[in-house]
């Protein structure tokens, strides 16, 4: 591979293959900018300001319609951990397999609850009992797979130094982690899986461990969990906004752009001699489609460069040549959201939230915060202070 290639070799008016429309030489560093706007979120203007609902009452049992909710995150009572002073409470059954029985009951009902694209983001810890631990979150696991469910996701929650509770045990370490459990129940769950990794990820995908503090406001007999859990879970699964009539959300639709990230010195210098050479937009999406290995999409297809396979493989070799080992810089382009999909229907409602053992309401606060619709359960809520 050489870098040596004549420019005039490259200037768009000399290559016949431009000859169906006016190339854009890229000459600048605005050239590698996007062909699109960037679109932040599906449109919710006009949309009534989130609101947040209260219900009274048992998780197993929920006065609401079926298929009204879009995302389900909760952290129910752990086994034998604590005593919430109620007749109905979930946490305090003889044996493990009672409790995960409880849980499953629950699931029965948060199914009938949840929209087809819904899933569920349910945060547990383990018991230690009679010395052993009991295998709390991988029993639930197993039982919700019994009953037809997928795990999609086991996620850690580790936590910050110094965070964990005190432990007296001195011959086992103490523990520092919990786990938050994405079960759906279908494979075509919504998933934001692009706007989380902009958030959280630097766009790369940011992995199954979630380090994170606990809020300073925590009272440790109420054992809330910490807003950027319930973040981090509507970010990636509850849909800004669905649609009333066929209640299917809108997702991100997503296209590569030909901008490189100027800090790094191989993404300056790439598009450096992009410019000296005269490349344009189209050989820039030649090599987007035929990837780093030549054996990419532009074989099959080429989506976004508006050409046949032959004169994809000429304009991507013609790049290659040009920038030499500098061309995978291009394979690695952001990618920006252009828009949103639409089921052609015209009404919008926002997201829904639930949780089903709402607590102090950390989970309610936050879907507001996000712009979705709240809704707690619980036998014994205790006022959210919403803000
Ligand atoms: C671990 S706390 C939830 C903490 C919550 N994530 C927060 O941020 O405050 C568990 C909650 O479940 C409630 N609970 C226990 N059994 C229940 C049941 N059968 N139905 C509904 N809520 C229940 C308790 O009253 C308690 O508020």
């Amino acid at each position: 591979m050489t870098a040596d290639v004549e420019p005039s070799r490259l200037q768009p008016q000399v290559l016949p293959l431009f000859a169906d429309r006016t190339p854009r030489v890229v000459d600048s560093d605005e050239a590698f900018g996007d062909k699109a706007a960037e679109v932040p979120g599906p449109d919710t203007a006009g949309l009534p300001a989130p609101t947040q609902r209260v219900i009274v009452g048992d998780a197993r049992k929920i006065d609401l319609p079926d298929a009204s909710v879009d995302l389900i995150v909760t952290s129910p009572p752990y086994w034998k951990k604590r005593d919430y002073g109620h007749a109905d409470q979930i946490g305090l059954e003889d044996t493990p397999q009672g409790f995960v029985s409880s849980i499953m009951d629950c699931f029965q009902e948060w199914r009938r609850l949840l929209r087809p694209t819904g899933s569920i983001f349910l945060n547990v810890g383990d018991t230690y009992y009679k010395r052993s631990l009991m295998g709390i979150p991988g029993r639930i696991e197993a039982a919700a797979m019994d009953n037809g469910w997928l795990v999609r996701n086991r996620i850690i929650w580790a936590k910050e130094k110094g965070q964990g509770m005190p432990e007296p045990a001195k011959n086992r370490l103490a523990n520092r982690h919990e786990y938050i459990i994405h079960f759906s129940p279908r494979t075509n769950y919504y998933y934001d899986l692009f706007g989380y990794s902009a958030e959280y990820g630097n766009g790369a995908n940011p992995g199954d461990v979630w380090t994170m503090g606990l809020d300073r406001n925590m009272g440790a007999h109420l054992a809330p969990y910490p807003r950027e859990l319930v973040r981090r879970a509507i970010v990636l699964a509850c849909p800004p906004t669905v649609c009333t009539t066929c209640g299917v959300p809108p997702e991100r639709v997503v296209a590569r752009t030909a901008r490189l990230d100027p800090s790094r010195p191989q993404a300056k210098r790439a598009m450096q001699l992009a410019v000296e050479k005269g490349l344009t937009e189209a050989h820039i999406a030649a090599i987007q489609a035929t990837g780093v290995s030549d054996a990419g999409k532009a074989l099959s297809f080429q989506t976004g460069t508006g050409r046949n396979s032959k004169s994809v493989q000429t304009l991507a070799r013609e790049a290659k040549e040009a920038l030499g080992g500098y061309f995978r810089e291009f394979t690695f382009a952001k990618k920006i959201t252009t828009g949103w999909t639409s089921c052609g229907h015209e009404g919008r409602t926002r997201g829904v939230v639930l949780d089903p053992f709402m607590g102090t309401g950390t989970t309610l606060q936050v879907a507001l915060q996000t712009g979705r619709d709240a809704i707690g359960v619980d036998l014994n809520p205790i006022a959210p202070e919403v803000g």
